[in-house]
């Protein structure tokens, strides 16, 4: 098979890119180690930058989104028994951010690329990127017995954290800089209304919890709990237990509990890896870096990769102009260090850490009375939630 852009990864990063692509007639394959259904059982984001959704319509996949999602102008972050609100759309210049699940994200892009013929496979094992330094990269995967190659001008990786794309750069090439948080996030699934129409984080001296939704009729709760705890060994029961304990009583009263129908536990890390491109592999999204969900920029700063590389192959295909992919990873990366940082002093302010001494107490009560107290404070924190722009 010959194709302009091999894409491995059917995740988020991967399947938006190559819709744009396709939508300006650059030919790519995206190759996805899992079944679609394998895919879309992953619960993970549930908020996306204005910057994300505009992208998203751009990509014509902002029909569904724009109809089912909530665009939310505040959130709000309760702490010693009270909630306090950061109004987005005051502090950010008139910005918002839009509630809807990553799993819909990822269905209607499948939906999208079907629509238009584009090449997905799934199932595709062992794959392996090669002559990634030449003019001539090409990729390989295996499909049951056979062993199908993939010729191409540019290697993509946006195959996650775990991906094999990030490996196939040389050792001596690549920095690594990571930051591992020693719990991890608890979260459920379940039919019941939210306890808030709008994303509550919490600040307890049990632990972080946040209190998200997917949809009114839809709610996703999360808890900090040790990164020894395992998902089996918590029912139901304990998590509405130890939500309540954590929520101010006022929202613990409202809350309704119901079935579970997804429980997960996510370690909380942060990872950057430098350059984001080796020769003709550029890496996206989860591929290249990873933050703590605290702060929703995950798949918001994928969704930023995904920006700067679509424009820098539109401007080598269309004019022959490559200096969008040679800037490419300093550019994506001066925004991902950016995330990087909005996600750390989220998770530090928030959170309760095992090691903490009383000065870290004074300190996390410190940041939150100025953060309520200033307006500057506040429009730091909405200008980076809602996204910076690309
Ligand atoms: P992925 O979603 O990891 O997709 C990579 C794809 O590549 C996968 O489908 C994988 O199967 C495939 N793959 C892997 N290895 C190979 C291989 N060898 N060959 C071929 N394919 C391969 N972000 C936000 O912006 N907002 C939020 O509110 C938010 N909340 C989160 C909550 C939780 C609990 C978690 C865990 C994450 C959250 N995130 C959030 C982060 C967000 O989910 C990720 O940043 C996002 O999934 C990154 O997308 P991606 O396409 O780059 O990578
Ligand atoms: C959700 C996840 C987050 O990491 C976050 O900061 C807000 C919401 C969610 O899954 O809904």
């Amino acid at each position: 098979m010959k194709v302009q852009v091999c894409i491995i990864g059917g995740g988020p990063s991967g399947l938006l890119l190559s819709q744009l692509l396709h939508l300006r007639g650059i030919d790519t394959v995206v190759l996805e180690k899992y079944s679609r259904e394998h895919v879309l059982a992953r619960i993970r984001a549930g908020v996306l930058e204005h910057g994300f959704a505009k992208l998203m319509r751009e990509a014509q996949c902002g029909e569904r989104m724009d109809r089912e999602g909530e665009i939310h102008h505040g959130f709000n972050i309760a702490h010693d028994g009270r909630v306090d609100r950061v109004d987005l759309l005051k502090y950010s210049g008139g910005n918002s951010v839009m509630v809807y699940g990553q799993t819909e994200v990822t269905r209607d892009l499948y939906e999208a690329r079907d629509r238009l013929g584009g090449k997905v496979i799934h199932n595709a094992e062992d794959v392996t990127p090669h002559d990634i330094a030449s003019d001539a990269p090409y990729v390989t995967y295996r499909s049951g017995e056979e062993t199908v190659r993939v010729d191409c001008d540019y290697v993509v990786g946006a195959d996650g954290f775990h991906g094999v794309s990030r490996k196939s750069i040389p050792k001596h090439v690549l920095r690594e800089y990571e930051k591992v948080y020693p719990f991890g996030w608890l979260g459920i699934l379940s039919r019941t209304k939210p306890v808030s129409s709008e994303v509550v984080y919490v600040k307890h001296e049990r632990g972080f919890a946040l209190c998200s939704l997917r949809s009114q009729v839809l709610s996703r709760y999360y808890i900090q709990v040790p990164l020894s705890d395992k998902p089996e060994n918590w029912s139901d029961d304990a998590f509405w237990t130890e939500l309540k304990r954590r929520l101010p009583s006022e929202l613990a009263a409202r809350l309704i509990t119901g079935p579970s129908i997804e429980k997960s536990i996510a370690p909380l890390g942060s990872f950057v890896a430098e350059p984001m491109r080796y020769g003709r592999l550029f890496l996206a999204g989860d591929a290249a870096h990873r933050v703590p969900p605290t702060g929703a920029r995950g798949l918001n700063t994928a969704a930023s990769d995904v920006y700067y590389l679509y424009h820098a192959l539109i401007d080598h295909y269309r004019k022959g102009d490559d200096s969008g992919l040679d800037s490419y990873s300093e550019k994506a990366l001066a925004r991902v260090w950016k995330a990087q940082r909005f996600s750390w002093w989220m998770t530090m302010l928030l959170h309760r850490f095992p090691d903490r001494v009383s000065y870290d107490d004074r300190l996390q009560e410190t940041e939150m009375s100025y953060l309520f107290s200033s307006e500057t404070a506040m429009r730091l924190v909405a200008e980076n939630y809602v996204g910076l722009p690309f």
